[in-house]
């Protein structure tokens, strides 16, 4: 059975007496296990249909199932749980908090779980050296390059030990080898973590190194 699969998904936007389709009738499978990318033009829907398999936004119609379990039909509490517990989110702006240290942004989710503050950061900081940040743990994000801020957001979407991790352009503003960098992570974290992975970028080189490769178009996925 797949770890995750959308049926028949519907996605649209109403603003100011406008509506836009995005998604449009999408199925997909995932298997656990799998890395794949996703590519297509700015304003396909690519991060719309992250938020909707991450259970941050509900769809329109069809279903986001969990292990064959429909994740919506739950309550919105029970799907906030779902997804801290199942869910990693590399977002396509960084969103650290300005004013904690990395070593603390990467923490900061197992702190909201109330989870044990020492093991906490011994973990993130295990993260941060994965991800070859070490011996920044203690800048501020304003403290950090680009590539650098954007792999502590990988660190701490890593740090709940998700089943699941989606990248919404982690490489977006980042020079090719920065960029490559970070694919290559993506590539460690899904191999040595066993995390399944879904990254969506711009850069068709980088989607091509990965096993499986989506594209969205027209408010359809398919193989690319
Ligand atoms: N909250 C919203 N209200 C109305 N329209 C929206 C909203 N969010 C997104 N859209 C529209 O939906 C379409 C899909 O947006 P989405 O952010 O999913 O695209 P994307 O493929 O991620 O683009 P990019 O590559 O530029 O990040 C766009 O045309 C966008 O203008
Ligand atoms: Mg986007």
């Amino acid at each position: 059975m797949a770890l995750l699969s959308i049926r028949n998904v519907f996605k649209s936007y109403f603003l100011h007496g406008k509506r836009i389709d995005v998604l449009r009738d999408v199925s997909l499978d995932i298997n656990a296990g799998e890395l794949i990318s996703m590519i297509g033009a700015s304003g396909a829907g690519k991060s719309t249909f992250l938020h909707v398999l991450g259970t941050l936004d509900a769809p329109a119609a069809g279903e986001v199932l969990f292990d064959g379990k429909s994740v919506f039909s739950m309550n919105d509490a029970e799907i906030a749980e779902f997804r801290n517990r199942t869910i990693g989110f590399v977002f396509q702006s960084h969103y650290l908090l300005p004013e904690f240290t990395a070593l603390e942004n990467v923490a900061m989710p197992a702190l909201i779980q109330r989870k044990d503050r020492t093991p906490s950061y011994a973990y993130a900081r295990e993260l941060l050296e994965r991800v070859g940040l070490g011996s920044r743990v203690d800048h501020r994000p304003g403290e950090l390059s680009g590539g650098e801020a954007q792999r502590v957001a990988l660190a701490r979407a890593l740090v709940l030990k998700p089943a699941v991790l989606l990248a919404d352009e982690p490489t977006g503003n980042l020079d090719p080898t920065t960029g490559e960098g970070i694919h290559q992570l993506l590539r460690d974290v899904n191999r040595d973590l066993g995390i399944t992975a879904v990254v969506v970028t711009h850069n068709e080189t980088l989607a091509r190194s990965m096993p499986r490769r989506l594209r969205l178009a027209g408010g359809q996925v398919s193989e690319a």
